[in-house]
């Protein structure tokens, strides 16, 4: 007898079904997942590796069992074309194995910051030791350091002395030398630009700059969607996995740190350079995020009062983490802010130049986790909304991220409704942007009422499966309902991720005895964000009502932010300020919350359901 399985393709987001005797790569097709396949399914190229999460599949093959190690077996990995469900399962589908790219999110403000690294390189030439003089070879240089440039030096890293001997004569005493403070980081013997790194580490995707220290010019920059999700979508999820134990929380660790290093390459490999001529790393993140790299506790992050392990700017050597840099090279972590609003929301703050406003301004950074900030003459308070997976396209029934094929906008005109897509493909299913476009569309149309329930008159809501449903794109083969639609199921979600949100911004300005419509500008940041129509969000009841002309969409300003500290310790130490001025409201302490956000849920603007 066919029986047909749920699987669920991470991290694009899809879900797709996959009948007896079909593999998950031939259910990936139908689904529009976009997996590679270039031995044609026949177990031979290896290009389609996958990883199990969840669920029951069939055994491995022989050509498996070739190309796996039985470690590799045990931690779920396989080959698409070779693997049969068994049951309802999740699967970890990995970059290189996918033809579909997740759109990612690496662009946003220009960096208007004079460049004031934390590593400087000087070019020393030093003479050559003789039996007249015996100064040992560090010591030599140190001693050039501080003849020729004046740079007083008392250290020199243990990486970098290792080899300086050797690296002295190969480069004829001649040389580069990188120094950190009062340390030698690096020796060189050819010149060449000084490099740094920036990450903007997110829970969902990760985004990498490299620049030139010296100029703060962007040589490339690139995204990617962060491997740590196959452990869970959310912080609390993934956080719990940790917990699990202190192999699990290693496996966490060293899956991010192997996504740095592979981003890191191609992203030298794009600018024509190494890895090793990066000098520093700056990282901006979320604290759990945080936590998760260095390998800190986070059971006190999910554990009421929801503190952090540390939230002052931490320095560590990148080989102490395994990011393979320069050797000597530090890693610099901004601040956090409190266990749920951490360095990148810092790092957006400093960016879009929020901080320093004298008028009221609303600043969000939009993702599964949502920071906002109201800076109220210069005070400036902070909450963190637990948006939920929604707008990454989880949770919705046809939901998926915002990559090709993905509905991203929606328009309803009577009984006509236009989608379009990302990249103009055949619809496959719908994104964040997409489904809040769908909700403010249909709530203006009159097909859905206030509280969100879908009225059933319109000609394109029908039942499907039990499944109140809005059929966004028909399927024109007789018999068949839909191949993209929004169900009730999905209102209901996307009306408590917004609430959360309204509800967040509504609880900041309470607690400033300020209103909406007194709000000069709203900055909003983050991929979501970027691609969202600010209309369809006021709409919907998410953003106040305000006039469009104070809304701005900043993209990647955490990116931004991470930039400009890379580049400048003075930026530094104004985000250490700015961490500690900012007071953070925990949401589950305010008393008026609750009640905030059942209003918060119904559908248009928030001040009409007060009262
Ligand atoms: S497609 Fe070649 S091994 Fe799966």
């Amino acid at each position: 007898m066919t029986k047909n399985y749920r699987i669920d393709f991470q991290p694009l987001g899809r879900r797709g079904e996959c009948a007896t005797g079909e593999s998950v790569q031939e259910c990936s097709l139908k689904a529009g997942v976009g997996m590679t396949n270039i031995c044609g399914g026949k177990g031979k190229c290896r290009s389609c590796r996958l990883r199990v999460l969840k669920g029951c599949v069939s055994e491995p093959t022989s050509s498996e069992r070739d190309f796996f190690s039985a470690q590799e077996l045990e931690a779920g990995w396989r080959l698409g074309c070779q693997v049969y469900p068994l049951a309802d399962c999740s699967v970890y589908v990995p970059p290189e194995s996918m033809t579909t790219p997740q759109r990612t999110q690496v662009e946003g403000l220009e960096i208007r910051v004079q460049p004031d690294p934390p590593v400087l390189c000087y070019k020393v030439d030093l003479v050559a030791p003789d039996l007249s003089d015996l100064t040992a070879d560090a010591d030599r240089l140190l001693q050039g350091l501080l003849q020729k440039h004046g740079v007083a030096c008392r250290k020199v890293d243990e990486a970098v002395l290792r080899s300086l001997s050797m690296d002295l004569r190969d480069s004829e005493w001649q040389c580069h030398v990188g120094v950190r403070s009062d340390e030698v980081i690096s020796l060189r013997s050819l010149p060449g630009p000084n490099l740094g790194l920036a990450i903007d580490l997110g829970t969902t995707k990760i985004a990498g700059y490299l620049v030139d220290l010296e100029n703060g010019k962007r040589l490339s920059s690139k995204g990617m969607m962060n491997p740590q999700i196959s452990f869970g979508e959310d912080v609390i999820t993934r956080i719990g996995e940790a917990l699990r134990s202190l192999e699990k929380a290693a496996e966490i660790q060293k899956t991010v740190v192997e996504a740095l290093n592979r981003l890191t390459r191609e992203l030298c490999d794009e600018a024509g350079c190494v890895p090793e001529q990066i000098l520093e790393a700056e990282v901006g993140c979320n604290t759990a995020m945080h936590h998760l790299l260095l390998g800190l506790p986070v059971k006190q992050l999910i554990t009421a009062p929801y503190v952090p392990a540390a939230s002052f700017a931490i320095e560590l050597k990148t080989r102490d983490l395994g990011l393979n840099i320069a050797p000597g090279a530090y890693i610099h972590m901004l601040p956090n802010v409190a266990g749920f609003v951490g360095g990148d929301h810092v790092a957006m703050l400093l960016a879009s130049e929020a901080f320093d406003r004298k008028e009221l301004v609303l600043a969000l950074d939009i993702g599964t986790n949502t920071e906002v900030s109201l800076i109220n003459e210069g005070r400036i308070a902070s909450v963190s909304c637990a948006s939920g997976p929604a707008f990454e396209g989880y949770q919705i029934k046809y939901g998926m991220r915002a990559a090709r094929g993905a509905i991203e906008r929606v328009r309803i005109n009577g009984n006509s409704v236009e989608c379009a897509t990302i990249d103009e493909a055949a619809p496959v299913g719908i994104c964040g942007s997409g489904v809040l476009d769908a909700v403010a569309q249909m709530y203006l149309a009159g097909i859905l009422d206030r509280g969100g329930r879908m009225i059933e008159r319109h000609p394109r809501v029908r039942n499907v499966g039990g499944d109140r449903q809005f059929i966004l794109c028909p399927d024109e083969r007789p018999g068949e309902e839909g191949l993209v639609g929004i169900t009730q199921k999905d209102i209901r979600q996307l009306q408590l991720a917004k609430a959360a949100i309204r509800a967040g911004i509504q609880v900041l300005l309470e607690a400033s005895g300020r209103s909406g419509d007194e709000i000069e500008e709203v900055i909003i940041a983050g991929a979501f964000g970027t691609y969202i129509d600010v209309q369809s969000a006021v709409t919907a009841g998410m953003l106040p009502k305000l006039p469009l002309s104070r809304f701005r969409q900043v993209g990647n300003a955490a990116g931004m932010g991470a930039q400009m500290a890379l580049i400048s310790s003075a930026v530094r130490k104004e985000a250490e300020n700015l961490a500690l001025r900012i007071r953070y409201i925990e949401l589950a302490g305010s008393p008026q919350f609750s009640k905030i956000f059942v209003r918060a849920c119904y559908l248009g603007d928030y001040e009409e359901g007060k009262g």
